[in-house]
């Protein structure tokens, strides 16, 4: 069911109003230094649009997974230090996430002001989603924005909660901009790809990305393996994985896979071992069949990424998660380097190219790829889930468009 958004709302909605915005602001901090700023970035345009039409903005976010209980390690006070900072204007921050202060702190606010709260999730009440905390919210204003695509798979107090709140006082919930732009590119691609649609997984582990796997199986035109879990299959296919990452316990499940998937599925010919995952360590390139006993795979091969590359260049969609291999190490990045060259060659020609995941936009940071691709997604698990066909609490929660 479409949803509402921003720009659905007209300037009368929103002029002098109290607009309640969840944001995903939960960034990597290096002890109170924010190391990588591109939640903050990707919540400005909503934050920009509601200052321009005059609404005073009251943004929640969590940060971390402080249990319940203030914990000053996960203090958004330097996120939101450094919003403001990527917003260009003052913005007031309440070192509540609800109560009295925060009351004050919203009858005190001009138009276009941005009052940022402390972390959500320092009351357990937040992923308890419970009704009491959300309700509390909801009395303070007419609107909610939810802009938190990274947190949207959570049903917590501040998210599909606080949606439902809104909803049920009359009020309207809706998509922030960059909850519809992640909305668009990951959704419709998945619901009306142009072809041929390609997906590409990899990463660690395989358990995490059952469900991906067999729901991307039902839609891609190939689906590419890379990365520890193409080592689960290899075991499943019968050859010697020596000690590489393999998930004993997927073994059946990934034989299934292989069954049902045809020549969809496609695996690895060739990879890059070495004896151990470390700075330095020596590096092989072997046959997939010819895997010595000792030896760890930690890359796909050079056949591999031609093959993979190939695939990815006579795609009209591409849709990504997880790295090929171990890409923080120089001797195995060279696979999530190809095919994040690739993919971004796919894009330079006009292909919709989508990517997911914490570690693999970092590859794709590193590999020096990421403004040429359509679109990189600010969720994880949230995108996973959204790949997996599963129902989003954070959208499912929201006003349902006209
Ligand atoms: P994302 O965060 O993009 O969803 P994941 O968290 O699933 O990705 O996986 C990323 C991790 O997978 C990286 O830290 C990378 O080192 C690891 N990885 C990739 N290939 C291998 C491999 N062959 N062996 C061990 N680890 C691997
Ligand atoms: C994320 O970083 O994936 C989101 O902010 C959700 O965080 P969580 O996994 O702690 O709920
Ligand atoms: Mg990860």
């Amino acid at each position: 069911m479409p949803k509402k958004t921003l720009v659905d709302l007209h300037g009368a909605d929103l002029r002098g109003r109290v607009v309640l915005v969840r944001a995903d602001l939960n960034v990597p901090l290096n002890g109170a230094a924010v190391s990588d700023d591109t939640r903050i970035r990707a919540s400005l345009p909503t934050l920009e649009y509601l200052a321009r039409a005059g609404a005073r903005s009251v943004v929640l976010s969590h940060l971390g997974r402080p249990k319940g209980k203030r914990a000053d390690e996960f203090s958004l006070a330097p996120v939101a230090a450094r919003l403001e900072e990527a917003l260009g204007t003052d913005i007031r921050f309440v070192d509540e996430p609800c109560g009295d202060a925060v009351t004050e702190a919203v009858a005190a606010m001009e138009d276009g002001q941005v009052v940022v709260l402390q972390n959500t999730r320092f009351l357990a009440g937040e992923t308890d989603n419970d009704p009491k905390l959300s309700n509390a919210w909801a009395e303070l204003g007419d609107v909610f924005v939810n802009d938190a695509f990274g947190a949207a798979h959570r049903a917590h107090a501040s998210t599909a909660g606080l949606a439902d709140a809104v909803r049920a006082r009359g009020g309207l919930a809706v998509a922030g901009h960059l909850m519809a732009r992640e909305l668009k590119f990951l959704g419709d691609a998945l619901e009306s790809p142009e072809r041929p649609f390609v997906a590409i997984l990899g990463g660690a582990k395989i358990s995490g990305k059952i469900e991906v796997i067999s729901a991307l199986l039902l839609k891609v035109d190939r689906l590419l393996i890379g990365g520890a879990m193409a080592n689960t299959f290899f075991r499943a296919m019968g050859l010697e994985t020596g000690a590489s990452l393999v998930e004993d316990d997927r073994v059946d499940m990934a034989r299934a896979l292989l069954e049902e998937a045809g020549d969809v599925l496609m695996l690895p010919v060739d990879c890059v071992v070495v004896d151990e995952i470390e700075a330095g360590a020596a590096a092989r390139t072997v046959d997939r069949a010819e895997v010595a006993p000792g030896d760890r795979i930690g890359d796909i091969g050079p056949a591999t990424r031609q093959m993979y590359a190939h695939e990815i260049g006579a795609a009209r969609t591409v849709v990504w998660n997880g790295p090929m291999g171990v890409f923080e190490l120089d001797q195995l990045a060279g696979g999530t380097r190809a095919v994040a060259e690739a993919a971004a060659s796919a894009a330079d020609g006009g292909a919709t190219v989508v990517l997911g995941g914490g570690d693999s936009a970092a590859a794709a940071e590193q590999a020096g790829v990421v403004d040429r691709l359509t679109h990189v997604s600010t969720g994880g698990g949230a995108s996973l889930d959204l790949l997996s066909g599963a129902d989003l609490p954070g959208v499912s929660s929201l006003s349902e468009a006209d």
